[in-house]
């Protein structure tokens, strides 16, 4: 079987067979921006980190850079950071606070809604609205932007379907990482590194991978960085799928919703306000059937944890949550980007200590980084051979040889979350991710039309220039 082209590469990963040379491969990453990112929902940033009017910051899409601000009066925009005259950077600080962005090569200058606000010598170089209209030009937005708990995405694609329609029941899932008082969450960071490893690969780990920490993190377990003695336990957690985003959980020991919530290390006054932000449903999954979000990831790139180490030489426990974002530099090379989230209205003390608890674990220095990276660098080095393109990787975990599951979907009685979760090892959520992807590389590439500025009529400027 020729494993080269992207029919029969689509047709053997939707089998859970893995051409290994999409994980580095520059063809498969030229489709991959045409196609998927191209499509996709994608996290920019959280609104959290722009809270004031005026500020922004500087995110990308691949090699699109954008500048996410909070306008005037009050508006979040992202606006491509290229200058409308002759292309230059606008904005070349990562954040700040400006009302203003003046571009350094001619000097154009554009409102923090995107609008220009300043072309020097309009008259002179264009003999001003007869050569350039200035009204109604502005910096390109995104094609479609759109929040969710904070979290904005957008999407270059200007017939995405809506941000809700595509996370779909994730959402549920989604609010136990950030939404866990009505003040939402605050980020630090991010941290940003780059590894040498595609972008796929940690998105796939996130996902689901339970069956790595026994081996990948032995050391992190020896050392006692976590109550439970033995990483096996991760087996008895679940592994979920929900619209486009999964993740994995760990299976807590008896209690009720709060005794559990307590058991991971939650202030008795932060259970109190999840609680009123949780649904009944969303409270049943820990509560009544003993499951706790761990890590978790959403088509493509956008991935969370969500662990309890001990922070002291004691029994205590303390509880962080980070996101993350695998961005493609290119097929061979990411940047993650490692941002640490809290509870905005979670009391200091317990901020201060989670953010320990964070950097101990994740983030460029955090231990089971450095574990994960190793594994991928080395993956990803040897997908680039040609052995590896007569290589059909084995990603069927938990299915039988005949396609058919190993472990049944939890009812409804054991598990109240929506779409499917299985306890045990399982390559269900890898597939699930890769069957999204397969979806998106197999349309044609996304054509737009380009769009000019400057040459509307004037729409009943401001005082007319009269010549
Ligand atoms: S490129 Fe920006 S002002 Fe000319
Ligand atoms: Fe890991």
């Amino acid at each position: 079987m020729l494993v080269n082209d992207t029919e029969s590469v689509v047709a053997a990963v939707r089998e859970g067979l893995l051409p290994a040379h999409i994980y580095n491969d520059a063809e498969v990453y030229r489709d991959e921006r045409e196609r998927v990112f191209s499509r996709a929902w994608m996290f920019l940033a959280h609104e959290s980190e722009i809270p004031q009017l005026g500020d922004y910051v500087v995110r990308r899409v691949l090699d699109d850079s954008f500048i996410v601000s909070r306008d005037a009066s009050g508006e979040v925009h992202a606006m491509f950071n290229m200058c409308l005259h002759r292309g230059m950077q606008v904005c070349r600080a990562e954040e700040g606070n400006a009302s203003h962005f003046r571009c350094p090569y001619h000097g154009w200058s554009y409102r923090n809604d995107g609008r220009i606000a300043g072309l020097p010598f309009h008259k002179e170089a264009y003999g001003g609205n007869e050569g350039f209209v200035r009204s109604g030009a502005r910096l390109l937005p995104a094609p479609r932007l759109d929040v969710y708990n904070g979290l904005i995405f957008i999407s270059l694609d200007p017939d995405a379907m809506p941000l809700r329609d595509f996370l779909g029941d994730f959402t549920f899932y989604l609010d136990y990482y950030t939404k866990q008082s009505a003040g939402g969450v605050e980020l630090r960071g991010p941290q940003r590194w780059r590894i040498q490893a595609n972008w796929k690969i940690g998105a796939e780990n996130f996902a689901g991978d339970m069956y790595h920490t026994p081996q990948t993190h032995t050391s992190v377990v020896e050392i006692g960085l976590f109550r439970e003695p033995k990483a096996e336990k991760r087996k008895d957690g679940n592994t979920y799928w929900a619209g486009r985003g999964g993740g994995t959980t760990y299976k807590l020991p008896p209690g009720t919703f709060e005794e559990r919530m307590r058991y991971v290390g939650y202030p008795d006054q932060m259970i109190e306000r999840m609680t009123g932000q949780w649904s009944q449903q969303q409270i049943d999954v820990i509560g009544r059937d003993g499951f706790m979000v761990s890590a978790a990831s959403v088509f493509p790139n956008l991935s969370f944890v969500h662990n309890w180490p001990r922070v002291a030489d004691s029994d205590d426990v303390l509880p962080f949550i980070s996101l993350r974002l695998w961005q493609p530099v290119n097929e061979h090379e990411t940047e993650v980007l490692s941002w640490f989230m809290v509870d905005k209205e979670a009391p200091e003390q317990f901020k201060r200590l989670s953010y320990k608890a964070y950097l101990m674990c994740f983030g460029s220095s955090g231990m089971f980084e450095q574990d994960d990276v190793e594994n991928w660098v080395s993956l990803t080095s040897t997908a680039a051979g040609s052995m590896a393109r007569r290589l059909l990787l084995n990603g069927r975990m938990g299915k039988r040889r005949d396609g058919s599951d190993l472990v049944a979907p939890l009812p409804p009685s054991e598990f109240a979350g929506p779409g499917e979760a299985r306890v045990g090892y399982g390559e269900h959520n890898q597939r699930q991710l890769l069957a999204e992807w397969a979806d998106l590389m197999e349309l044609p590439p996304l054509r737009v039309e380009p769009v000019a500025l400057g040459l509307d009529s004037p729409v009943a400027e401001v005082p007319q220039e009269t010549p």
